[in-house]
């Protein structure tokens, strides 16, 4: 007779994720009605239907029961910014009006690493309450935001992407480096942060109009020099946004050709937004496997414009999905797909919640190319997970019990549910929130 390791946690429920895109894929989809999740220090071990994998089991082995309830993989939100948690749902006239009235103001506070720790950890509390495990994270443009953010990650041993803002222009003083000090700030945090446990460094630009050719053309140096490292920036956001960029730089055939004469395009670079490109950067996107992080509730408050997903398909370009927290109005993935699948609707797309679905696990782990730490339940993943509770409101319950396929679930999932239907979130196998009322 085995004992039982203690290490070895076993939950029972439905267990839903992804090996595959489900758009390209028919067979993408792992879905165990009766399900069973193993997990071994921190780690995947197994996930299967409940017969099967019972009598594999240990004798004496616990068995958490969860039936009725939803377990995936957390969610992996692809652009979000921490320091402006409290500019959240401030309204302003567009991207530009938004980012000098709100959005400058509260950055400057983080100049002061209390406030900018205080901020990290409610911030990181409100991703692990929406059931996100992973984001890749903007700071500021003061360093001190960057440890008191990596910090307060590692604390919680969370696996997190996050970098310092260059910006050397076009922005108030107090929130400007120089080319020179921004890459070397930022060198200094990659030797302090990337790989470091689970953080992970990101080259962020903040965008390319706050930022000199000089300081474009050191952070595509920086990102040759650490080919493992992230980058992460914005582009054709909006219409007044690309004019700007046209008129600052004649040279480039466009504003994503800014970034790619530089050097910044590559696998790990992501870019948030992707509204006004053409057929010509969707084709460099592809090529060069950099991503298009899709922040639907940012682009509708901000009134940006409308992600085009019939033409992101038709030429290969990688998205993920993102909430762009405080562009975008929630943390939660699933009011951002409940956004998503609107903004798709628009351009006279349908876009599958099994699609949304897998945007927001293993599609994300993909863009930050970590398929095989985490996003899906394969054997060694990291065990970031969700228990998601069909019952949180009295409609979403009303509504589940009357739909027939898991499309249609999951559909109902995705425009009805937020935070509250997210009952516990697990970080490498430790419960790191649980729902209480
Ligand atoms: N472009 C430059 N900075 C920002 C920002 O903070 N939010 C959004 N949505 N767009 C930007
Ligand atoms: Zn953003």
């Amino acid at each position: 007779m085995n004992d039982t390791p203690p290490t070895l946690q076993a939950y029972r429920a439905s267990v839903l994720h992804f090996v595959n895109d489900p758009a390209f894929d028919e067979q993408a989809v792992r879905w165990h009605a009766d399900g069973l999740l193993l997990v071994q220090n921190g780690k995947i071990l197994d996930a299967g239907d409940y017969a099967r994998l019972l009598p594999t089991l240990p004798v004496g082995t616990a068995i958490e029961d969860w039936r009725g309830k939803l377990l995936m993989p957390g969610f992996i939100d692809t652009h979000v910014h921490y320091p402006q948690t409290d500019i959240i749902g401030s309204p302003a006239p567009g991207l530009l009006p938004w980012l000098n009235t709100y959005t400058f103001p509260a950055e400057r506070r983080f100049d002061n690493s209390a406030h900018a720790s205080e901020v990290a950890d409610f911030f990181l509390r409100e991703l692990l309450r929406n059931g996100t495990t992973t984001a890749a994270v903007y700071c500021t443009v003061h360093p001190q935001s960057v440890d008191a953010f990596f910090q307060r990650s590692d604390a919680l041993n969370l696996r997190m992407v996050a970098g310092k803002c260059l910006m050397d222009r076009h922005a108030p003083d107090f929130l400007l480096d120089t080319a020179e000090s921004g890459v070397r700030e930022s060198e200094e945090l990659i030797q302090r942060w990337h790989n470091k446990g689970r953080q992970h460094y990101a080259i962020t630009v903040r965008f390319a109009p706050t930022s000199s050719m000089a300081q474009l053309k050191l952070a595509g140096e920086l990102a040759a020099q650490y080919p493992d490292t992230y980058i992460q920036t914005h582009v054709a956001e909006n219409t007044d946004e690309v004019k700007w960029v046209r008129d600052l730089f004649p040279d480039s055939r466009s504003y994503l050709d800014v970034y790619d004469q530089v050097g910044l395009m590559r696998s790990r670079a992501l870019f948030a937004h992707c509204i006004w490109l053409d057929d010509a950067d969707r084709a460099r996107m592809a090529a060069t496997q950099s991503v298009a992080a899709v922040c639907p509730t940012s682009n509708l408050f901000l009134g940006s414009g409308l992600f085009d997903f019939e033409a992101a398909d038709r030429m290969h370009m990688p998205v993920s999905l993102a909430t762009d927290v405080g562009g975008g109005t929630s943390f939660s993935m699933l009011q951002t797909m409940n956004a998503l699948y609107k903004v798709g609707r628009m351009g006279g797309t349908h876009l599958p919640a099994l699609r949304m679905f897998y945007m927001a696990t293993l599609g994300g782990a993909r863009a930050l190319q970590l398929e095989g730490t985490i996003g899906n339940f394969v054997a060694g993943c990291d065990a970031d997970f969700i228990v998601v509770d069909l019952q949180s409101t009295p409609l979403l319950a009303r509504r589940s019990a009357t739909t027939g396929t898991l499309e249609e679930q999951l559909f109902a999932l995705a425009i009805l549910a937020d935070d509250r239907a997210i009952a516990h979130t697990y970080s490498a196998g430790v419960c790191v929130h649980s729902r209480t009322a």
